[in-house]
């Protein structure tokens, strides 16, 4: 067995995950695999125009790409001389058939499966990197090892808690790393071959007593479990900010004194518009479906009742500018400062935004949307809607706007001058902060009617 690795899938975990094994693992050779061309170009392009923007990212690409980090579309030649091939494409949720909107659409993880057993040459360690329903490793075991061939196939399990925006630094100090594999000896090996990359050359990464096994089904389960509950706390601070908001109570106030109870802690208790990403929702939408199809109704009904709070969070949104802009928006002018589905990232995918921006639509608003990272990904987003124009400018933006309503908490947005937009704006003129992060005191003095969430 050599030590190189091969990625199929060069996005979001991909991208990230692999070039910092790359960092990590000066020794091994790194190729990360994508059927998509102008992807690869992209990680390729001489002024490393990045497909994704993350913090940090391009510095570490630098000093690996082309030292022993790869970006290609011949998967052919990637799988036969690697090793150990990591599988990171594409689960989104499927919207078609049996489980459409709730399950995930495995179709590309089968194929990469498929590709694997056509291409393989030797013995190889498949780890899972995708999020993947409960015993897909077990699917996919069946699928490598079926017939007669001569190679042996062990499917571990490696889910990524990484979040977007933080990955590079996720990644280079892990809470912890998580590796799930078969219980037998062949299993147990291919679990020491994997923390072997993750402690890194000479022990260099990741603390060994960090990272933790587990069988291949708790290694799955943890990481829909850890998803669910991190969403369950947004969803239940958001729930407390709709009766802050009822009773004259502050959220933020509340989160701090509840955050300071050691057996709860201060992180995830941020009220705003509702969780957004890739994960959050699909991850809690497969563990309804899983409890569904175990006949755990009562479970199910719960975990829904997350994604069910975070829907209602948005349309509140526009229920209260509807409400404090005299009951009618349309032809209104509205400026939605940030676009991403958070801070520090151009991803757009489930973002509280988009969702918003579809309801002011249907209201007839003219939407001027800004995002200094996620314009492009919001034109797609919201193709083939009329009203909508995006500006880099968030002072061109806000002219003549009735409100503005920022979505997402940019660091640039606090230190703009909110003297000269509040002078450019239409009169009586509204800020509406979702996520709590401008000075709100300062925009009323200035002459704001100033929303708030959970105050
Ligand atoms: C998440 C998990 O954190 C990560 O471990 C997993 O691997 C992938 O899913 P990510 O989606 O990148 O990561 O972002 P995260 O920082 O978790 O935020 C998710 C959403 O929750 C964002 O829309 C964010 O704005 C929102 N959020 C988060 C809140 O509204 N309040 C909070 O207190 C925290
Ligand atoms: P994630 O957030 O899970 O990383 P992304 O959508 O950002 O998801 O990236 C998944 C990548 O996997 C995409 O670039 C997609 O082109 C790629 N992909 C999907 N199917 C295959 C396949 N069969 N072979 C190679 N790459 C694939």
């Amino acid at each position: 067995m050599n030590k190189n690795i091969v990625c199929i899938g060069a996005g979001y975990i991909g991208g990230p995950t692999m070039a910092v094994i790359a960092k990590m693992n000066p020794d091994r050779k790194v190729v990360v695999v994508d059927i998509n061309e102008r992807r690869i170009a992209a990680w390729n392009s001489p002024d490393f125009r990045l497909p994704i923007y993350e913090p940090g990212l391009e510095d570490v690409v630098r000093e690996v790409r082309g030292r022993n980090l790869f970006f290609t579309t011949d998967i052919e030649s990637a799988v036969r001389e690697c090793d150990i091939v990591f599988v990171g494409v594409n689960t989104p949720t499927k919207m078609f058939g049996r489980g459409a909107g709730r399950a995930s659409d495995l179709q590309y993880w089968e194929a990469s499966a498929r590709n694997i057993k056509r291409l393989a040459n030797g013995d190889k360690i498949i780890v899972e990197k995708s999020t993947l329903p409960v015993r897909t490793a077990a699917a996919m075991d069946a699928i490598l090892n079926y017939g007669d061939s001569p190679y042996r196939f062990t499917v571990l399990s490696n889910p990524e808690f990484l979040a977007e925006g933080t990955a590079i630094r996720d990644l280079l100090k892990p809470d912890r790393v998580l590796i799930g594999g078969p219980q037998d000896e062949a299993g147990q090996k291919a679990v020491a071959e994997l923390v072997d990359v993750y402690a890194g050359q000479g022990d260099a990464w990741v603390p060994r007593d960090k990272i933790l096994t587990t069988n291949v089904w708790s290694a799955e389960l943890t990481k829909l479990a850890a998803n669910a509950m991190l969403a369950q706390r947004v969803s239940s601070i958001n729930a407390i900010a709709g009766l802050c908001e009822a009773t004259g109570a502050d959220v933020d106030e509340v989160a701090r004194v509840v955050g300071a109870d050691s057996r709860i802690g201060n992180k995830f208790l941020k009220a705003g518009p509702g969780f957004g990403g890739s994960c959050f929702k699909k991850d809690v939408l497969n563990l309804v479906y899983l409890c569904e199809s175990f006949g755990l109704h009562t479970e199910a009904e719960y975990w829904n009742g997350v994604i069910k709070m975070n829907d209602h969070q948005q349309e509140r949104i526009v229920s209260r500018m509807f409400k404090a802009m005299f009951n009618t928006l349309a032809n209104k002018k509205v400026a939605m400062f940030g676009f991403a589905f958070k801070a520090d990232t151009g991803d757009t995918r489930e973002t509280p935004a988009a969702y918003v921006a579809k309801l002011l639509n249907e209201e007839h608003v003219r939407l001027s949307i800004t995002d200094p990272k996620a314009l492009d990904n919001a034109r797609l987003d919201l193709e083939g809607l009329d009203r909508i124009e995006y500006v880099e400018d968030p002072y061109v933006a806000a002219e003549d706007a009735d409100a503005v309503l920022l979505m997402t908490d940019w660091k640039e947005y606090p230190k703009l001058d909110w003297a000269r937009i509040y002078s450019s704006m239409r009169k009586p003129a509204m800020v509406f902060d979702t996520r709590n992060c401008l000075d709100q005191t300062a925009l009323k003095r200035l002459g704001f009617n100033v929303l708030a969430v959970g105050k």
